[in-house]
């Protein structure tokens, strides 16, 4: 099928399709058509316009009409082969058996119907399967013969695929031989799955961005594209990775050496050196085992080192699975189960510039509502002008995006193709869309700024973050009613949380006694909290929580910074310029230091109640200490808060800054740096207890 002409309308019927609950016989033609459509970019061009979902969904909507009007299904129809994959500049060749794709499950019915059918065929209770991770990649044949790899074949179209054994030689966990002969087999042919890890997908991508080379949309586009490649050293470079999870042909001399079940397959393949999901798998009997299974393991999707989209079920025993056999679609005796969906297409229907508590302006995404990963998203941040135009986002097109477990949605790319003309570019404003000042950008920055103290949208972010947790900690005032009170009046500044008019809050909806009294209390308590929240509470640019403590523990009281130069700032650990400059900028802001007097008057700890007495000061005052192996005589944190409390304090790495480096039993890489610093002094437990102790008896 033709595929540059008119995408606008295959399009436009694909959107069509998606969101009507019944397709009828009338629409089989056009259906047909547009799964052919999508088949084509994505197999052949590589550049698919609609995600993995809903191109199932739609061939779940054929499959069942076909079903029903059988009269309908024509030679070409999808559902009559599988798709393809083949490229010019291979040579094809003939798979030994047909590569069959998986019937496809989204939840425990599904599972449930499917092995209802295994029970009636096979006539027994429960049967045993085999599961196994469904790994997201691009398949892969292999055939062995008297223990040597000889081919190595893409999918392709299910009956040929490419030959690419010079690139699987590259791929090391494919063994070039394997003693198959073991087992009394002369020839064998395998199914697997060629993946990319994440990591090397994270550090191929860094190595490209610094190279200016174009990088990889995500790490199955990676290992489809890989494998196809002209040039196999570039294949060796991209840290492929093989799981072979099926056998699919034997030509044994004695059959009964050979593999009676899946999971027996998979202990050969890992005997004979391939990387099986022999240490994935699970053996269970009873679908409700399978389903427990399978739902455990989508809960931890996130902690694996690749990418799945599902779990592959699959009858055990190879006997029962001959006995099921096959449609000229999938085998009958396995089943993909597919976790949620983390990709989907919809329209980016306009863009909202949001304000941030340090004034950078955040373009976020309008989207039309779409369910992914079951969530609900209708809005993404498209960071700043530059990845605007990286990807080349325009109102009205169509995007393609994305939500991987806990990671916050993200838009993957537009589809250009899909553009009908009307599309807008996005334009950054000029003016604070809040306050309307005009926005900075300083130079090597990406971020367009506004730098009015008293932006209204600024202030709100800035008491947001003064009472969240990890700040003054005042949960029950929390974002939602910040914002409330805010926008009543009722709070305009950071020091009106300690002045709020609770008769006015009273009489607000919600606010009963109760919850009036949790929030006083709060507001009270936090009043105690220690100098480093509410140093890092204030929201200065570049002071994360650490960097708070750093400064906290060196001051007595917060407003002596006041006093420290840039230089003096830097001299403190782990500071560097940008820091000190934006600390040195806040502190000689008049507003800053009326900002402290006020919250000082209202009650709050300007001082540090932590740190030693200016006179005795501490016996470790001023020396730096770092601990590395295994203490003996006290865990690490008692001898690092020892440290402390005598005023000294703690790095956490060796550096010219470093005074003393305490020295555990199993010490390592630490201790080898230390010694090429002649300034560091390096001590035993011992020796730094008895430091201490003695000093702290002057
Ligand atoms: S078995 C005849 N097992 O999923 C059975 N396939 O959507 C062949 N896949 O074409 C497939 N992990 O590329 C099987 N553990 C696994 C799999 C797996 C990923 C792929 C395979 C297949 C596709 C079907």
């Amino acid at each position: 099928m033709n595929t540059t002409p008119n995408n606008a309308d295959v399009l436009q019927k694909t959107q069509e399709f998606l969101q009507r609950l019944i397709i009828d016989i009338a629409d089989i033609a056009s259906l047909q058509q547009v799964l052919r459509f999508h088949e084509h970019r994505y197999y052949v061009l590589h550049q698919p316009l609609i995600s993995d979902t809903e191109y199932d969904h739609l061939y779940q909507q054929l499959v069942r009409l076909e079903q029903q009007y059988p009269a309908a299904v024509t030679p070409d129809s999808p559902t009559q082969r599988v798709g393809s994959d083949l490229n010019e500049g291979f040579t094809t060749v003939q798979h030994l058996v047909p590569m069959l794709s998986l019937e496809n499950s989204y939840n425990a019915e599904d599972l449930r119907d499917w092995d209802r059918k295994n029970r009636e065929a096979a006539g027994t209770d429960a049967i045993t399967y085999c599961i196994e991770p469904k790994f997201d990649g691009a398949s892969i044949s292999l055939i062995y013969e008297s223990d040597r790899l000889v081919r190595a074949a893409t999918r392709g179209d299910g009956v040929q695929g490419d030959d690419i054994t010079n690139n699987a030689k590259r791929i090391k966990s494919i063994p070039l031989t394997a003693p198959f002969s073991n087992y009394g087999i002369e020839q064998i042919e395998i199914r697997g799955e060629v993946i990319m890890r994440k990591d090397a997908f994270e550090t191929f991508n860094q190595k490209q961005a610094e190279l200016g080379l174009p990088l990889l949309a995500n790490p199955r586009n990676a290992a489809s594209g890989s494998l196809r490649m002209k040039n196999p050293a570039e294949v060796a470079k991209r840290n492929l990775e093989a799981f072979l999870y099926n056998v699919s042909y034997i030509n044994a001399k004695q059959p009964n050496r050979t593999p009676q079940s899946h999971a027996e397959s998979l202990q050969m393949l890992w005997d004979c050196g391939f990387r099986s999901p022999q240490q994935e798998k699970q053996v269970v009997t009873g679908i409700d085992a399978v389903i427990a299974h399978v739902l455990a393991f989508e809960a931890q999707r996130d902690t694996l080192p690749y990418e799945i989209d599902g779990m592959v079920i699959k009858v055990n025993s190879h006997h029962l699975q001959e006995q099921l056999g096959m449609t000229s679609h999938h085998p009958r005796w396995a089943i993909a189960f597919k976790f949620k969906a983390r990709q989907a297409t919809t329209t980016l229907l306009g863009v909202e510039f949001q304000v941030g508590r340090t004034g950078a302006v955040t373009p976020v995404a309008k989207l039309a509502p779409v369910a992914i990963g079951g969530v609900t998203v209708s809005s993404i941040s498209i960071h700043n002008e530059e990845y605007i135009k990286e990807k080349d986002l325009r109102i009205g097109d169509r995007v393609l995006i994305e939500r991987a477990g806990d990671v916050i949605p993200q838009i993957v790319q537009s589809l250009p193709d899909a553009r009908n003309g009307s599309e807008q570019p996005i334009v950054f404003p000029t003016h604070c869309p809040v306050c309307n000042s005009i926005l900075h950008k300083p130079e090597g920055e990406a971020v367009w700024r506004c730098i009015n103290p008293d932006c209204k949208a600024q202030v709100v972010e800035r008491i947001i973050h003064f009472v969240s947790k990890d700040a003054m900690d005042i949960r029950s005032l929390g974002e939602a009613n910040v914002r409330k009170f805010f926008e009543l009046a009722l709070l305009t500044q950071i020091p009106g949380i300690y002045t709020l008019n609770f008769d006015a809050i009273s009489t607000l909806e919600g606010f009963g006694k109760k919850s009036i009294d949790n929030l006083k209390a709060a507001i009270e308590a936090s009043k105690q909290q220690p100098l480093y929240r509410l140093l890092y509470g204030l929201g200065i640019r570049f002071v994360g929580e650490t960097t708070a403590k750093t400064i906290a523990n060196h001051v007595t009281h917060l407003l002596e910074l006041k006093q420290y130069s840039i230089e003096q700032l830097m001299q403190l650990e782990d500071i560097g310029p940008k820091v000190a400059t934006s600390i040195y900028e806040f502190f000689q802001a008049p507003e800053s230091i009326t900002l402290l007097e006020q919250l000082e008057t209202l009650g709050l700890q300007l001082t540090n109640t932590k740190k030693p007495a200016a006179q005795g000061d501490g016996q470790l005052q001023g020396k730096t200490f770092l601990f590395t192996g295994t203490l003996t005589q006290m865990k690490r944190s008692e001898a690092e808060a020892l440290v402390e409390a005598n005023g000294g304090k703690l790095l956490s790495g060796v550096s010219s800054k470093l005074n003393y480096l305490i020295v555990g039993d199993d010490a390592g890489s630490k201790l080898e740096k230390a010694k090429k610093i002649n300034t560091i002094s390096i001590l035993t437990e011992a020796e730094f207890l008895h430091m201490v102790q003695s000093t702290t008896n002057n």
